[in-house]
Parts: C-alpha cells; sequence; structure tokens
C-alpha cells in the first residue's frame, strides 16, 4: 500500500489543484473532508498533512498535531499548525518549489508511485475483486468508461461484456465510432438499442434532475436486462472518476448535480460495482488510456455526460429538439477540430434553451429555436473558464448553425466561467 500525503479540505477552492500537483511529484495523495476524523485520517497511514484552510474549518480532530506527520498549512491563517504557505503562490514556480520541498526536503518522502505501477495493481485488484464471475461494462463513448473497461478487459480479458446503450441522447456519428474502436481490440461489445424505452419515459419531463435519475435508472435496468440475457454477471464496470467523487458530496462539498455514475444508482441495484478509475484525474485517465494503447480519438474525446444530449435540451426532450442540438453539436466539434483547438479546450458544443426569437431569412419574419455555444478550458472540470475562441472560429460555427441548422435562427456564446456558472446548463 502507497502512503498517501492527505490533504484535508476545508471547503476552500484549492485542494484538488495541490492533489494533482502532488501526484506530478509522484508522491501518492488523497483528499479527505475537514469533517475526517483522527481513525480515518490515521487508517490511511500517511506521510504528510496538508491542510487547505476554507470556510468549514472549525476545530482540528483533536490529537492530529500530536500525531508528529508533518503538515503543512495552505492559508495565512495556519501559522500554528506547522509550516505555511500562502495559497496565492500555488500556481506559481514558487509555490511549486515550496511544495516539493516541503514534501521532498523537510519530510523526506520519496516518490512511491508512476503510472505504470498503478496499472499493474490496478490490474491486479480487479483480478482479485471479479475472481471467475462474469463483468459487465456500459460503454457511453467517453475517455472514463473506456479506459477503466480497457482495464478490466486486460485484468479479466472475456469474462468482461461491454455493452453500448444508444439511448437516444448520443452525438452524431458516436454509435458508429464507438463500435469501430472497440471491436477489433478483442473486447467482446453488444450494441443495445434503447431509444425508444428512454424517450418514452422522457416524455414530458422537464426537470433536470428528474430527467438525470431517469436516465441513469434506465440505463441501469438496459444493464441488467442484457446482463440476464447473458448470464450470471455479478459486477458492474463503472468509468467513476475521482472528481466526480469529490463532487459528489464525497469531501463534504454539498451534491451539486447527481451525477448518475455515482449519486443517481438505484438502491436495488443488482451489481456490485468494479470502478478501476475511481482514484484517478481526467488526465491520469488519459495518461493510462494512452499507456493502455487506446487510439487517440477515444483518449482525447472531450468528457461526454451519461445523460448525454438529454441534458443539453432543457427542458422537455423530443426528437426534434434532439436532432437541433446533434446537428449543431456535430458543427462546433467539426469547426473546432478544424481550428486546431480540440485538445486545447475541454468542452464544447450546443445547447439548447428553449427560447424562441425574432429573425429575418430574405424578406421573411422567422421566430425560431435559439442555439446557445458553450466552451470551456479546465483541467477537472471543478472549475472552467470561458474559452476564449477566436472570433473567426465563432463566426464560422454561428453561420453554419443558422444556415445549415432546420429551425434555428440565432446562436449566442456563453461566457460564464465555473464558478458560479456549470459546465453543462442543466
Ligand atoms: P458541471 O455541469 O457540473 O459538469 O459543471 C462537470 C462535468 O461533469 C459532466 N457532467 C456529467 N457527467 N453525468 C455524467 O456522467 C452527469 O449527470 C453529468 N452532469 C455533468 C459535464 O459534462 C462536465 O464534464
Amino acid at each position: 500500500m502507497k502512503r498517501p500525503v492527505i490533504i484535508i479540505d476545508f471547503g476552500g477552492q484549492h485542494s484538488r489543484v495541490i492533489a494533482r500537483k502532488i501526484r506530478e511529484l509522484k508522491i501518492w495523495s488523497v483528499i479527505l473532508p475537514g469533517s475526517s476524523t483522527l481513525d480515518k485520517i490515521e487508517a490511511h497511514n500517511p506521510q504528510a498533512l496538508v491542510l487547505v484552510d476554507g470556510p468549514g474549518r472549525g476545530e482540528l480532530p483533536l490529537g492530529l498535531l500530536d500525531k508528529g506527520w508533518p503538515v503543512l498549512g495552505i492559508g495565512r491563517d495556519m501559522h500554528k499548525v506547522g509550516k505555511v504557505m500562502n495559497p496565492e503562490l500555488i500556481n506559481t514556480q514558487q509555490g511549486e518549489m515550496q511544495l516539493k520541498d516541503f514534501l521532498q526536503r523537510t519530510c523526506g518522502i520519496q516518490s512511491n508511485w508512476s503510472m505504470a505501477d498503478y496499472i499493474e495493481d490496478t490490474v491486479a485488484t480487479v483480478r482479485q475483486q471479479i475472481g471467475e464471475e462474469r463483468v459487465i461494462c456500459g460503454l457511453s463513448g467517453g475517455v472514463d468508461s473506456a479506459v477503466a473497461a480497457t482495464l478490466v478487459h486486460r485484468a479479466v480479458g472475456d469474462q468482461l461484456t461491454c455493452f453500448f446503450v444508444d439511448h437516444g441522447l448520443l452525438r452524431k456519428g458516436e454509435v458508429e465510432e464507438v463500435m469501430t474502436a472497440f471491436s477489433g481490440r478483442g473486447i467482446k461489445i453488444m450494441q443495445i438499442d434503447a431509444r425508444q424505452r428512454f424517450l418514452s419515459r422522457l416524455q414530458g419531463v422537464t426537470e433536470p434532475e428528474a430527467k438525470r435519475k431517469i436516465i441513469g435508472d434506465q440505463f441501469i435496468r438496459e444493464f441488467e436486462t442484457a446482463a440476464r440475457e447473458l448470464g450470471d454477471a455479478k459486477f458492474l464496470v463503472q468509468g467513476t472518476v475521482y472528481p466526480d467523487v469529490i463532487e459528489s458530496g464525497g469531501v463534504g462539498v454539498e451534491t451539486i448535480k447527481s451525477h448518475h455514475n455515482v449519486g443517481g444508482l438505484p438502491a436495488d441495484l443488482e451489481f456490485e460495482l468494479c470502478e478501476p478509475v475511481r482514484d484517478l484525474f481526467k488526465d491520469e485517465v488519459r495518461e493510462v488510456g494512452t499507456r493502455l494503447g487506446l487510439p487517440d480519438e477515444i483518449v482525447w474525446r472531450q468528457p461526454f455526460p451519461g445523460p448525454g444530449l438529454g441534458i443539453r435540451v432543457l427542458g422537455e426532450i423530443t426528437e426534434e429538439r434532439l436532432a437541433i442540438v446533434r446537428e449543431a453539436d456535430a458543427i462546433i466539434r467539426a469547426e473546432i477540430a478544424a481550428a486546431g483547438l480540440d485538445r486545447e479546450v475541454w468542452q464544447y458544443f450546443a445547447t439548447l434553451p428553449g427560447v424562441r426569437s425574432v429573425g429575418v431569412t430574405g424578406d421573411n419574419r422567422t421566430y425560431q429555436e435559439l442555439v446557445a455555444v458553450r466552451a470551456v478550458t479546465s483541467i477537472d472540470a471543478m472549475t472552467a473558464d470561458w474559452a476564449r475562441l477566436p472570433w473567426e472560429v465563432l463566426e464560422r460555427i454561428s453561420q453554419r448553425i443558422v444556415n445549415e441548422v432546420d429551425h434555428v435562427n440565432r446562436v449566442v456564446y456563453d461566457i460564464t466561467s465555473k464558478p458560479p456558472g456549470t459546465i453543462e446548463w442543466e
């Protein structure tokens, strides 16, 4: 077991950045909530503590500072705990040097993990967890589930069957792309056409969390049905990543949106979960993907939410409105790729807010839908900044959408960062 540096998060903004910076030094790091008990912290057998100040700081767990673990406090108010670092330095070279100096020189911590070891350990753990049982995995087309499935395949080979559920909320060309990418890698994959079942359950539903719950629930039902047909799968692979765990309240942060791969699973779930990338940040998941030999088109796919276009058609989901978002999204993706920005921008997509506005085409007045373009830069989706796309790219996107997508006469660009916005509109 690698002994981590524990980051105790009192609800500030910085713990994830610190966690990633420590891991980049090849020292394993784990984030725990400020409310953790001494027992829980001790159970990790930490090598050092980093206390990240924030609004949630009450009393430190009794005895914490007597344990002899070296402590770095991040925040002006932290001198009582040990060494102190100014939070404003975190993203500077000076801050990185301070962190490195604290861990390596003051604490004498040596590098204790590498991605190659992580892969090997995870494959061994998965093999042990699954034993001789059958396991299924729902591929969403995104990098997380793809990497999770590939790790599990490496561990247990043909015991794994992947399902690709077409819930009717996928992007243009996605079914074909995913099926092509996976068949040929020796991974068993079955395509399930569940479009009608999803869309009929979603009929008339407008509330975002209700939509998510329905979609998450139907996903699981689809797996259960497919698994029953297959035989006796006991495990379900999920591409849960570390920020999902954190944002779902894992470290004392209020649940903002129930991400269906964590918070929205039904209570009567018939599977045990296997979550091989649960401890990793997105860029680390990508690195694993590359090391496992997944193609760039999969590894560098922009994150795509499990509920798919269902949370990008605001309000009621209909085939017609899905078609609008799908076409607009394809144009945005094509133009961002053509501009060579697809690795720089974290996510880029279309949203249909359900607003109609007046426009003019030739001599005719129109009264049609508005498409909102969203593009953000981010490192882990916990925070995000709106992408400063070149005007010419935005112009081409706008022109193409109004010219090529039926029922749309206006395009706007979302210039809200996260916080206070979120990346998705729902
Ligand atoms: P937000 O909108 O919360 O999104 O800033 C953060 C990241 O999570 C993705 N997202 C989801 N992923 N199920 C998912 O699997 C969901 O319900 C969901 N909602 C948002 C979003 O695309 C972004 O990458």
